[in-house]
């Protein structure tokens, strides 16, 4: 072989030594000459050979912590998403970000990121998977320290790589053999062989085969007998009729006492007079608030009790009108009064409880009483 193409190809030169403490030895050498990219084998572990080597820490520990801290950051993402913003469920009464419940999915997934991940870091990047060679591969060097020998590499890519100087360095330190290693020619034209495109047919293939296989399973699989038991199953749909219960109902009424969230317990229950007596407005009028009041009263009050609370009803007879909002009756009512109305019901007026929450409520009674000076509006308003 030709000097030129024999250096172009060669991938550093190795040496087999016959005893621990000779390898020892050139480690240290090697190591103090300042060698960087030079590596020892030897088949069972020599005490303090790797402090010798100087050899740097690795960086897959900084790897695995960036990927469990990444992991943990997208597990309370994901948490915080999908049980908070994305589909809130209240489970047990518990806030929607019920941070001890997540703790598991968070340990989870910083453990699976930064195992899992590491390991792929590690084949990937640093092994350059899936390229399966390496020129130490099958050489005899590679026998010998598998089996009696203890050998050293120093590669050709390292800056202070002289061949000759190497060489009689390692003979001058006694090494039973010294071999050059080259990369084979097939290992420098190395083309992975996910490219190929037999492959790339095959992985088209494959996903092909898997969408086909999973559409028929949720689409055709599950509703053939005996697969659709979970479809054709004992169950009652809203507004249906029930056998199940006495009163032939599907629809089961809350339990008694239920108090939905939200929502407190109406303590004036039919009086009137004890809620007009101990009810106050705890809200302020301010635009804010007359614009939520005027909002829901247009919405839920106006279709009866007309676009100023004068008992036009819109509902042309259908309903038989309501009183006016401006008697003196209502003016000198308290608020509380007022809101009973609305939480109760009167006589024939539905109770609006279920559909306005508490605040709603009082600032529908802060835009009746801005209607109720409205129309009653005083030269000194003006002035
Ligand atoms: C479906 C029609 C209808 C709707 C909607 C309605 N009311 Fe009434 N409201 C009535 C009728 C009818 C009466 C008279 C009830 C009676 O005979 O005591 C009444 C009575 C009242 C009274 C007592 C008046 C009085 O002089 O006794 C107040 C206050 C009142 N409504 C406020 C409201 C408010 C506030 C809303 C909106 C949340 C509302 N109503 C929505 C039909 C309605």
């Amino acid at each position: 072989m030709e000097a030129n193409s024999l250096k172009s190809n060669l991938y550093g030169v190795s040496a087999i030594f016959s005893d621990t403490k000779k390898i020892a030895e050139i480690t240290h050498k090697v190591a103090e000459l300042g060698y960087k990219n030079y590596d020892v084998h030897s088949s069972f572990p020599i005490h303090n050979l790797p402090k010798k080597m100087k050899l740097k820490w690795s960086p897959l520990g900084y790897i695995a912590f960036v990927l469990g801290i990444s992991g943990a950051a997208f597990g309370l993402f994901l948490t915080w998403w999908t049980m908070s913003v994305d589909y809130p469920l209240i489970i047990g009464g518990k806030p929607w970000f019920s941070f001890p419940a997540f703790v598991p999915v968070l340990f989870e997934l910083t453990v699976l990121l930064a195992s899992v991940g590491t390991a792929i870091v590690m084949l990937f990047i640093i092994f350059k998977f899936p390229n399966p060679k390496h020129p130490l591969h099958d050489t005899e060097y590679m026998k010998r320290v598998s089996v009696d020998g203890f050998g050293i590499v120093i590669e050709a890519k390292d800056e202070k790589f002289d061949y000759e100087k190497i060489r009689s360095l390692f003979s001058e330190f006694g090494a039973e053999k010294i071999f050059d290693i080259y990369y084979s020619p097939e290992e420098l034209n190395y083309k992975p062989k996910v490219f190929e495109p037999k492959f790339i047919v095959f992985l088209i293939f494959l996903v092909v085969l898997t969408a086909f296989i999973g559409y028929f399973v949720n689409n055709k699989l599950f509703y053939m007998p005996p697969f659709d038991f979970m479809l054709y199953q004992f169950r009652v749909n809203p507004q249906e009729e029930s056998t199940l219960f006495a009163d032939g109902f599907a629809m089961r009424p809350p339990v008694k006492g239920t108090v939905a969230r939200g929502q407190s317990f109406y303590q004036f229950k039919g009086q009137p007079e004890e809620a007009a007596a101990n009810l106050i407005n705890p809200l302020l009028p301010t635009e804010q608030t007359l614009a939520l009041g005027q909002k829901k009263f247009n919405t839920f009050c106006s279709p009866c009790h007309g676009w100023r609370g004068e008992g036009d009803s819109r509902l042309n007879q259908q309903f038989p009108n309501p009183p006016s909002l401006h008697t003196d009756k209502v003016r000198n009512w308290t608020d509380g009064r007022i809101y009973h109305i609305i939480t109760e019901g009167q006589n024939i007026m539905p109770s609006y409880a279920s559909q306005l929450s508490e605040e709603e409520r009082w600032a529908i009674i802060l835009y009746i009483r801005a209607l109720q000076r409205s129309l009653n509006a005083k030269l000194e308003d003006v002035q």
